[in-house]
């Protein structure tokens, strides 16, 4: 067959070499390390003159399969595998920033990512400007002579402000920056940033990509020159994926297409119906027309993703009484899940902050973050609706 495979399709069909077993499904590697015949072939691993695994903090056959997947879907030349989402976030700063350099970083960024860039990278003598998402003005006013990455996300959690690609990966070419940008709540199905120039992507796994709420996950995939100092950097610091939970995700990769269609479409779905109930003020999407970037979103994204907000008209108490309303809906931190969630920042992630500060990174006291499960779009909309009257002040 001479045409070359599509990413889904290779998603599906790229396997680690069949052993001896002629097995169907790819076995679990689990191993710490693996062995060698002679001395001289493990001098050579040593020395990257082969491409032998050594030591599973380094590479894995399963971790490598994960990776090579996440690499076709991405359009990427290389890539890492770590524990978390936010191991890959950090080892995508700390490998290539050193002290005195300086990055800028959308505000709206993930939670943890905020912490990590105000409290932690100013540690070790790199600097930040944090800037909003929307105002290109403000990022060409942080760029200063050592600033050396771009950092955003988009849609960001849980504001779901969608940033135009295209512009940042003009406006990092124009000053050499490296553009690192977190494509977890699209994933590559809807959006592939390096086609607008990223240089980097990083992802949480653990979201849509297992998609079953059952392992933590990140990778890094990207320019094979910063890959290879991410690569150096993570083998020697230990935040490497587990062979286990590198099994699970390139499992998922397999279904990843057809689950997103599935959350996509129910998200719209209720999204639209949603919009015109009487106890909520709005509804935000990135792909409902009033969305204020629902241009942008448009040109860059295939679908609008699994999660929508939508603000109810009672306030805090309001969310709260919605959760405990909930017959069907699951309560609970994460994302990305064959089940739907709801979440109430105001009362829960973000309740340490003042109102104002709240307000500050786009978090309004009714604001409810709702993932779009695979269950019959019906019985979502029932649960919501039926809720939303329970709550209703
Ligand atoms: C956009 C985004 N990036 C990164 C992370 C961190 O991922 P993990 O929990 O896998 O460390 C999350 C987690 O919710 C997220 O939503």
């Amino acid at each position: 067959m001479s045409k070359k495979l599509d990413p889904v399709t290779q998603a599906i069909r790229i396997q680690t070499p069949q052993s001896s077993q002629h097995e169907h499904s790819t076995p679990l590697y689990i191993t710490s390390s693996f062995t060698f015949d002679e001395a001289e072939e493990m001098r050579a691993a040593f020395a990257d003159e082969n491409q032998a695994n050594i030591y599973s903090r380094f590479s894995n056959p399963n971790v490598d399969e994960f990776v090579a997947k996440m690499c076709v879907l991405e359009g990427a030349e290389a890539g890492f595998a770590t524990s978390t989402g936010m191991s890959a976030i950090f080892g995508s700063m700390f490998a290539l920033l050193k002290q005195g350099d300086h990055l800028i970083c959308c505000s709206s960024v993930f939670g943890s990512t905020f912490t990590m860039v105000t409290k932690y990278l100013v540690r070790y003598g790199i600097t930040s400007t944090l800037v909003p998402a929307g105002d290109h003005a403000a990022w060409e006013g942080a760029v200063q002579p050592n600033t050396k990455m771009v950092y955003l996300e988009t849609p960001t959690n849980p504001q779901l402000e969608v940033i135009d690609l295209e512009w940042a990966g003009k406006f990092s070419k124009k000053y050499n920056l490296i553009l690192n940008v977190d494509n977890c709540f699209a994933t590559p199905l809807l959006q592939r940033p390096i086609d607008f120039g990223a240089d980097l992507v990083v992802h949480s796994a653990t979201k849509w990509i297992d998609g079953q709420g059952r392992v933590l996950g990140g990778v890094i995939v990207g320019r094979a020159d910063l890959i290879k100092d991410i690569y150096l950097f993570c083998r020697n610091t230990g935040p490497s994926m587990s062979p286990f939970n590198a099994w699970i995700l390139s499992k998922s990769l397999e279904t990843l297409d057809v689950r997103m269609q599935r959350h996509c479409e129910n998200a719209l779905r209720l999204c639209e119906t949603l919009q015109g109930n009487p106890h909520l003020a709005w509804v935000k999407y990135p792909l409902l027309p009033d969305h204020p970037q629902y241009d942008i979103a448009k040109k860059q994204m295939k679908l609008g993703g699994g999660v929508f907000c939508m603000e109810l008209k009672g306030g805090v108490e309001a969310g709260r009484k919605f959760l405990d309303a909930l017959e069907m809906l699951s309560v609970t931190a994460n994302l990305g899940d064959t089940r739907s969630i709801a979440s109430h920042p105001a009362s829960t992630t973000h309740s340490k902050l003042t109102e104002a500060e709240r307000l500050s990174v786009g978090i309004t006291p009714g604001l409810i973050r709702i993932s779009a499960g695979l269950e019959k779009f019906d019985d979502i909309l029932a649960d919501i609706e039926h809720a939303l009257v329970k709550s209703a002040i």
